[in-house]
């Protein structure tokens, strides 16, 4: 194996659904493929993925913006027909990183919080996955990355809707691979551990958060940094013989 190009992304393409803001967690991974070659496409619900792509370079470095809601099925397929357009009529790689979080008691949890959430974190990403496969199919081959979460394995206290979320993701990652990997398609997830972002600022100093802090054997909670690594890993050549996997990357707090 030719190490150099085992890890290269080369002359691929690649949707990133969930990268918005330079704080989030897909912003890193997005300019992680890019960094390994790839142009990449960014998909979220928000403006920000406008000056985001431009203070990146736009498309004359290979980064696309597309504004879409990935719940709406008009907007999630047209959004998606774009950004392989933008991406020159092929699609790599689609990593699925948007998602939703609210903490509430489970006796009070409120009805639209739970529907939107499993909305966005596991329906809308089942349907990026039929998209995405139904294009790679056609050409051979391709990868799909789906974020999941510690609350995959384990469920925490006071976020029913993520966690059953979080849990389907991981399910939803082993059946697809089961039917798509003889297609050429390899799907995995990466599961981030506790990560310091705007997502969890409410509980890194809550007496729930130090615990889990106290678990977390690396002694800190991760940054988008910690995921760039993996990321490429899975889209990459070097990955071909993975899929179906859930990739952990918690600095050691599922171990303890
Ligand atoms: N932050 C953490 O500690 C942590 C830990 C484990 C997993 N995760 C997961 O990582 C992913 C990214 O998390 P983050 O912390 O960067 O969050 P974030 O809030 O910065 O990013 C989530 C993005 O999803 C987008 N989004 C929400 N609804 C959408 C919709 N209907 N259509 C399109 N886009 C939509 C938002 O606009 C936002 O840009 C999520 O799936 C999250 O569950 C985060």
């Amino acid at each position: 194996m030719d190490i150099g190009k085992a890890f290269s992304l080369a002359g691929k393409t690649a949707i990133v659904t969930g990268a918005a803001k330079t704080t989030g967690l897909c912003y890193g991974m997005a300019t992680a493929l890019h960094d390994a070659g790839a142009k990449v496409a960014l998909m979220d619900v928000s403006d920000g993925v406008f000056p985001l792509a431009e203070s990146l370079g736009g498309a004359a470095n290979g980064y696309f913006p597309v504004k879409a809601d990935l719940c709406a099925k008009a907007s999630r397929e047209e959004g998606f027909a774009r950004a392989v357009a933008d991406l020159g009529g092929r699609l790599d790689v689609l990593l699925n990183g948007a998602g939703l979080q609210h903490r509430c008691d489970a006796l009070d949890f409120p009805d639209d919080k739970w529907e939107i959430i499993l909305d966005v974190n596991l329906s809308a990403m089942f349907y990026m996955c039929q998209l995405a496969a139904r294009v790679m199919a056609e050409r051979g081959g391709g990868r799909i990355i789906n974020i999941a979460s510690m609350t995959s394995f384990v469920a925490s206290r006071r976020i029913p809707a993520y966690a059953a979320s979080k849990g389907g993701v991981m399910q939803l990652t082993k059946a697809l691979s089961n039917e798509w990997c003889k297609l050429g398609i390899n799907v995995n997830a990466i599961a981030p551990g506790y990560m310091d972002t705007e997502l969890t600022a409410n509980m890194i100093n809550t007496e729930q958060g130090r615990q889990h802090t106290a678990r977390i054997a690396a002694g800190r909670w991760g940054k988008p940094e910690d995921l760039q690594g993996s990321v490429i890993f899975l889209a990459s050549p070097a990955s071909a013989y993975v899929s179906g996997a859930v990739l952990p990357v918690d600095g050691g707090y599922l171990a303890m």
